[in-house]
């Protein structure tokens, strides 16, 4: 039996993966902050499935939530054999109209906890010559989107770097970059999502089917749809001019409630 740490796991992708890893056999750490959701998913997940499912209640905007998580994934006792950083949110608004201690929050959870977890976890896989980390990216990465999307790139470029310093030693690090998916993440941002065509959906559970098939076959970035994986062809081969009106514009529309 394998154990695999999900932050965020409590609703959305997060939770995708964790009854996705629970229905394969692996055991499961769920990670987030609200300690009821936490006991009900771990309860379901063990009498549905039959593995273990350990909560640890953690804030991964503060440095004593991060340390938690660190030490869970850092345990050579009790090994963790995937990691997926997956824990997130957006912020509505504009650039100088979201407060900065909000930005910073961001950069905190997308960033920080991201790579001391991620770090914590591969030196431990490393050693053990196996283990994987998915981390939650964004298509969002490879457009100009202010903090929000400039967090994910970071984890796009983090990601793909520290998988290829690690080839060779059984470690697969992969970033994900969905597109829409429909999770509690718009509502809990405050986010209007009516301008959103409805083609441009993903479901969570599929999301996280054709992430895992990506994983195994050792891709280090993930866009696991064939229409974000056109719209990211296209967004490519756009001046980035033209790519930063339309997406700003499109932020704007989809943003205020
Ligand atoms: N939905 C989309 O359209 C979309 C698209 C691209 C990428 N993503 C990315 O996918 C990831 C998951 O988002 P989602 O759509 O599944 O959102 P969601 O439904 O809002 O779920 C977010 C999860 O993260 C946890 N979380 C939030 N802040 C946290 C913190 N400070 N410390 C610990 N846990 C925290 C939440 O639980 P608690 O509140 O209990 O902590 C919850 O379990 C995010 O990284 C997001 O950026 C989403």
């Amino acid at each position: 039996m394998t154990t695999a740490l999900i932050t965020g796991a409590t609703s959305g992708i997060g939770a995708a993966f964790a009854r996705r890893l629970a229905s394969d056999g692996h055991n499961v750490v769920l990670v987030a902050r609200d300690p009821e959701r936490l006991r009900d998913q771990a309860t379901e997940l063990h009498d549905r499935h039959g593995v273990e499912a350990e909560v640890l209640r953690a804030d991964l905007s503060t440095d004593k939530g991060i340390a938690a998580v660190e030490e869970r994934v850092a345990d050579r006792t009790h090994p963790v054999d995937l990691l997926v950083n997956n824990a997130g949110f957006g912020n509505k608004g504009n650039y100088l109209d979201v407060p900065m201690a909000e930005e910073l929050t961001m950069l905190k959870v997308h960033c920080e906890a991201v790579l001391r977890l991620t770090s914590a976890a591969a030196a431990s896989m490393r050693e053990r010559g196996r283990g994987g980390v998915v981390n939650v990216a964004s298509v969002a990465a490879f457009v100009p989107r202010g903090t929000y999307g400039a967090s994910k790139a970071w984890i796009v470029q983090f990601t793909q770097g520290a998988a290829r310093d690690l080839a060779g030693n059984g470690v697969r690090l992969m970033a994900l970059c969905p597109g829409f998916v429909r999770t509690e993440f718009h509502g809990r941002a405050g986010m209007g999502t009516g301008n959103i065509p409805s083609w441009m959906w993903l479901d969570a559970d599929k999301l996280v089917d054709a992430a895992l098939r990506d994983l195994a076959r050792g891709k280090s970035l993930s866009i696991p749809d064939p229409r974000y994986k056109t719209l990211m062809g296209i967004a490519k081969l756009t001046p980035r001019g033209a790519l930063s009106r339309v997406t700003s514009s499109t932020g704007r529309k989809y943003g205020p409630q």
